[in-house]
């Protein structure tokens, strides 16, 4: 959809350009669809079952951010990303121009795009889908109190859901991340925004996205390290942390907030061993924008604040003969 130039609404498309808008969806397998869904509830998702998968939804939000099937192990199995409907044509014609070779979908899928297998052979579709990037910054709300009110409410812990409202992004392991950053710009049509070394890389839509809508982590192999869920404040993001432990996911790493992408984050540990991000006030880079991409030292690269990282934080399970989490 192309937006209207009104008031503190941009226009939703970069003109000319060729690149998709949004992370559509994703698909994992898990090895039990029963675990996944008391996970994914509790962590205040709208888990459907649909024929032998289960769907993952955000509440008051009818988009499906991702589907999940049952197989022997938790395995990244295919990304899907949104373009619009009339750079659709475009895309093929540049990706045949590029040497590379389209596919059929997987079935059960329903499709109107392409299908290829992408970056580290990831199965990858490129769709005309709605743009599901905001066109504008999420701003965070943080309520205070006037003086002599007690601003913690009741004086006593509060078990609450969060409910997320929307996919914000999410971290795939790779292979070579100078490779992923550039197969994504020339292929995909994604900007970097900020990286650190050849060890993590962060890149952003040109039509107007998050700091971040896809980012790697360098691994021996794919997978999907976390899939990343806005939430409106910093409470919430506490919150979520204590509800999700007092529902058994007590590992994790947070309360912190990340230097690259600027957001406050807390991640709980799916059984599986990868993570599940509550996130909040991430940086917006607008379309147009030209924003100026920076290499992170090391120790800048994770966050700015926070507890100590869990050793297993950036391990790639997917990649493991057999499962067994570490720490
Ligand atoms: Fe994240």
């Amino acid at each position: 959809m192309t937006g209207i130039a009104t008031g503190s609404f941009i226009e939703a498309r970069n003109t000319g350009e060729l690149g998709v808008h949004s992370l559509d969806t994703f698909v994992m397998q898990v090895p039990s669809l029963k675990q996944a869904q008391e996970f994914y509830s509790n962590f205040g998702l709208d888990v459907r079952e649909v024929g032998d998968t289960l769907t993952l939804r955000t509440f008051g939000n009818d988009h499906v951010w991702a589907t999940l099937i049952e197989g022997q192990k938790r395995q990244l199995k295919y990304l899907s990303f949104g373009a619009f409907a009339d750079d659709l044509p475009r895309f093929k014609t540049h990706l045949e121009g590029l040497g590379i070779k389209l596919i059929d979908g997987p079935p059960g899928f329903e499709s109107n795009g392409v299908w290829f297998y992408g970056q580290d052979g990831v199965l990858t579709e490129i769709k005309a889908a709605p743009k599901t990037t905001l066109d504008a910054k999420a701003m965070p709300s943080f309520v205070s109190v006037p003086a002599g009110q007690r601003g913690s409410g009741l004086g006593h812990i509060e078990l609450k859901q969060i409910l997320p409202t929307r996919l914000a992004h999410c971290l795939i392991f790779t292979n070579d991340v100078t490779q992923a950053i550039n197969y994504y710009q020339n292929v995909i049509g994604l900007r970097l925004s900020d990286h650190s070394g050849g060890n993590v890389a962060f890149m952003h839509g040109i039509h107007g996205s998050d700091h971040h809508l896809l980012a790697f982590a360098r691994s021996n192999g794919p997978g999907m390290h976390h899939c990343s869920w806005d939430v409106g404040s910093v409470d919430d993001i506490g919150r979520g942390a204590l509800y999700m432990a007092d529902k058994g996911f007590k590992r994790g790493w947070g309360v912190g907030r990340h230097t690259i992408g600027s957001n406050y984050f807390h991640y709980v540990q799916d059984p599986w061993g990868g993570f599940s991000e509550y996130s909040c006030d991430i940086d917006y880079i607008p379309k147009g924008h030209l924003w100026d991409a920076r290499d992170f030292a090391d120790e800048d690269a994770l966050a700015m604040w926070g507890p100590t990282l869990p050793v297993d934080f950036v391990h790639n399970y997917e990649m493991d003969e057999e499962f067994r989490l570490i720490g």
